[in-house]
């Protein structure tokens, strides 16, 4: 299993000044920067687009780590990978071909991956798992932060740790969903190398990201 890697969600930023927290997370320790993208039709919020996640994009070196909570998908791959997108996932729920939207993605020079819901079988990955770069189990519903993690998604995650050994690729496997200081052991064990936290990144402000960070990697 690869170090714990941390990707806050700058859903839980404060965005009147949103670059600002982006470059304290930075220097926070963060490893990217998780960017949720709600159309208040696939969920039911609404966060914001490729326009000001390409304003942001420059104030970071770090990968930006784009969650695509949005149907139809396809439409809006090209925009996001021209606002600087490292990462791009997808839920197979979003379109009516996933195969092809991954294609799609890695044919613009992205990372590819697939986000199931707690409701979505492991099994949906089987036929396209070789293409994938990053696995998401959402151990909530997606559509808010400040949820309670669902303790069925770790196993969920050794579930899909096994299918990716089995690939033998280097396939991120990503929680997102109700990680703290609780939760985050219970997913590294169970798999999880890359943890997305909002709610529990920004906990008692900017003075404490640092902190939080560390201590959801166990350190
Ligand atoms: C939920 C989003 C998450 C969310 C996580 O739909 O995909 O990334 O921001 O927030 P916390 O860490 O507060 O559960
Ligand atoms: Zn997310």
């Amino acid at each position: 299993q690869k170090p714990t890697r941390i990707a806050p969600s700058i859903l839980a930023a404060d965005f009147s000044q949103l670059g600002k927290e982006i470059q304290r997370l930075d220097q926070a320790g963060a490893d990217l920067i998780h960017v949720d993208i709600m159309d208040g039709h696939f969920v039911p919020n609404i966060s914001f687009g490729p326009a000001i996640t390409k304003s942001v994009r420059s104030v970071t070196k770090k990968p930006f780590d784009v969650h695509l909570m949005i149907s139809p998908v396809d439409l809006y791959i090209e925009a996001f990978v021209e606002a600087g997108a490292d990462i791009i996932t997808i839920h197979p729920e979003a379109g009516p071909h996933f195969h092809r939207t991954i294609q799609l993605i890695k044919s613009l020079g992205v990372k590819a991956g697939l986000a199931l819901n707690p409701g979505t079988p492991i099994e949906i990955v089987d036929h396209v798992i070789e293409d994938l770069d990053l696995l998401l189990v959402m151990s909530v519903n997606p559509g808010f932060g400040g949820q309670s993690f669902i303790p069925g998604a770790l196993d969920k995650i050794s579930a899909l740790r096994q299918k990716i050994d089995t690939t033998g690729k280097d396939i991120d496997l990503e929680v997102d969903g109700g990680i703290n200081f609780e939760t985050a052991p219970k997913a590294i064990a169970a798999g999880a190398d890359l943890l997305v936290a909002g709610t529990a990144t920004f906990k008692g402000g900017p003075d404490h990201y640092a902190a939080n960070i560390l201590k959801m990697k166990g350190q």
